[in-house]
């Protein structure tokens, strides 16, 4: 059967490269919400362009990669270590990823911050024109470009200066803030106006189109319509796509014999107590501190629970070059030790803390024979663990405890325990809450959340917004 083409454009590919050799590539799959949704897509011919998070400045190199990655229908965007380090590690996640999330700059070195934000910026722009080019090169007409996240905001731009026939669309997959807190951003106005020239911009939540769309009409006065964006009668259309994941993936793991080994292990290994887990990257949003002040309020508040419950933390390492995710690390670790120091025994400890990805089906394991998760991100787009966590909690129906400033806690809310992350008295208050839960109400928390991560998956969610870029694309057409 016909499969449209589509060409998914975004700074991480689905594999990073670890280079063995001259010419000999490792490849590992991604970390990363973006990247999980994604490769549950599979209605399109689709095509990956991106950066493989590896410097390779040879030729044999760069020849060789692109050999292997070209077996993952992926073509990679050759960054350099310098732009690498104003671009990736500077701009987008120094910058933007803070400020989308209501971090503010970075506290003690706000002012190198500062000083050195023009050349990101500049560095950001030169990127952004490099993915573009490597588009261009592959770009065949009728083929659907799909933009993704804070990284590329100024890829509409460029994709349709080189052609303006081509159909653009946008996503992000972070909020989009407040518009009093994108005002603060020298290139406010640059940012907005480079992510207008797509025909289809779309955001997980309608919060975040609506904080999008008076962000345009307040710092370029445009005019905002329930349709989208109007700039002297061109129309970039902005709607809400709220992402899920490929939740059959999920459920067909959990029956598989090495899948139920991971069980049967971990089942006995922690028999007589109850399972907490949190699978997190190591980042700020995440709001991992928050979560073990939390469980140790819980356990100084319930001696009882002391030896009858273990938290499980996978803090999966990202962005390792930036400062700020450094220092969260030993800040982290340093909490874990506390912790553990007051309230192991001999024998045990009340967290696993664990600095490492799981692979998939360990991790599918886990959220199979967990209790109670627990999500207390900050801030973040939406939040896919929560969902796979539901995912595989068809036989156990634990508790899922989420932060109300997840995305998911506008599909999740009826389901689980929504908590103020900051609040660690709520939230220790939430954990004993969910520990006690009837089994009754479980079962009903959980088949409202089932019902929703089942019937909402990410294959939808790329029809629907590939679907919806068609016909704006039509519609335009038809006005003029
Ligand atoms: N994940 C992973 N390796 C791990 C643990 C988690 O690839 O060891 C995946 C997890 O399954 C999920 C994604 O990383 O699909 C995290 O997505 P989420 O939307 O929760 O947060 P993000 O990392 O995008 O901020
Ligand atoms: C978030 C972002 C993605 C990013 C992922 C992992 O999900 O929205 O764009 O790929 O984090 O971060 P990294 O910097 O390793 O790509």
């Amino acid at each position: 059967p016909f499969k449209q083409r589509l060409l998914v454009v975004a700074n991480r590919l689905p594999v990073s490269a670890v280079r063995k050799g001259e010419a000999c590539w490792q490849l590992d799959v991604s970390a990363g919400g973006l990247v999980s949704a994604l490769l549950g897509v599979t209605e399109f011919e689709t095509r990956w362009i991106g950066w493989a998070g590896v410097n390779v400045p040879d030729e044999i190199g760069q020849k060789s990669l692109t050999e292997s990655l070209a077996e993952k229908r992926c073509v990679p965007v050759f960054l350099d270590e310098d732009l690498v380090n104003l671009y990736y590690n500077g701009y987008c996640n120094n910058i933007l990823w803070p400020l989308f999330h209501y971090l503010g700059l970075p506290q003690e070195d706000w002012l190198a911050t500062i000083c050195s934000f023009e050349s990101q910026f500049e560095a950001y722009k030169k990127a952004n024109q490099m993915f573009a080019d490597v588009v261009n090169e592959h770009y065949q007409e009728g083929d659907i470009v799909w933009c993704h996240d804070y990284h590329l905001m100024f890829l509409p731009k460029c994709l349709k200066e080189a052609n303006l026939n081509m159909k653009v669309g946008w996503f992000l997959h972070t909020p989009f803030p407040s518009s009093e807190i994108h005002r603060t951003m020298p290139s406010r106005s640059e940012l907005l106006t480079a992510v207008l020239a797509a025909d289809l911009v779309g955001f997980h939540t309608y919060d975040y189109a609506r904080h999008f769309m008076s962000a345009c009409t307040r710092i370029l006065g445009l005019e905002g319509t329930p349709a989208g964006v109007e700039d002297q009668g061109r129309l970039t259309r902005v709607a809400a796509f709220p992402i899920g994941i490929d939740s059959d993936r999920f459920t067909r793991a959990i029956q598989l014999p090495q899948v139920k080994n991971h069980i049967k292990e971990f089942q006995e290994r922690f028999a007589g107590r109850k399972v907490m887990l949190g699978v997190d990257r190591l980042d700020m949003i995440k709001g991992i501190p928050q979560k073990l002040l939390a469980f140790e309020k819980f356990l100084e508040d319930n001696p009882n629970w002391r030896d009858k419950v273990v938290l499980l933390q996978i803090a999966v390492p990202t962005r390792t070059d930036v400062p700020e995710y450094q220092k969260l690390t030993c800040q982290v670790h340093e909490i874990v030790g506390r912790i553990n120091g007051k309230f192991g025994t001999l024998t045990t400890v009340p967290i696993h803390h664990l600095d490492r990805s799981l692979d998939f089906h360990a991790l599918c394991a886990l959220y199979a024979i967990t209790d109670v998760a627990l999500v207390t991100s900050l801030r973040d787009g939406m939040n896919l663990v929560s969902y796979e966590f539901v995912a595989c909690q068809a036989s156990k129906k634990g508790v899922l405890i989420l932060s109300e400033f997840a995305g998911a806690a506008q599909s999740l809310g009826a389901g689980a325990l929504l908590v103020n992350p900051w609040n660690v008295t709520e939230v220790a208050s939430s954990i004993s809450y969910a520990l006690n839960m009837p089994s009754d109400e479980r079962e009903k928390r959980h088949n409202h959340n089932y019902m929703h991560v089942t019937t909402h998956t990410s294959q939808e969610w790329a029809e629907t917004f590939v679907s919806e870029l068609n016909d704006t694309v039509v519609e335009a057409e038809l006005r003029t």
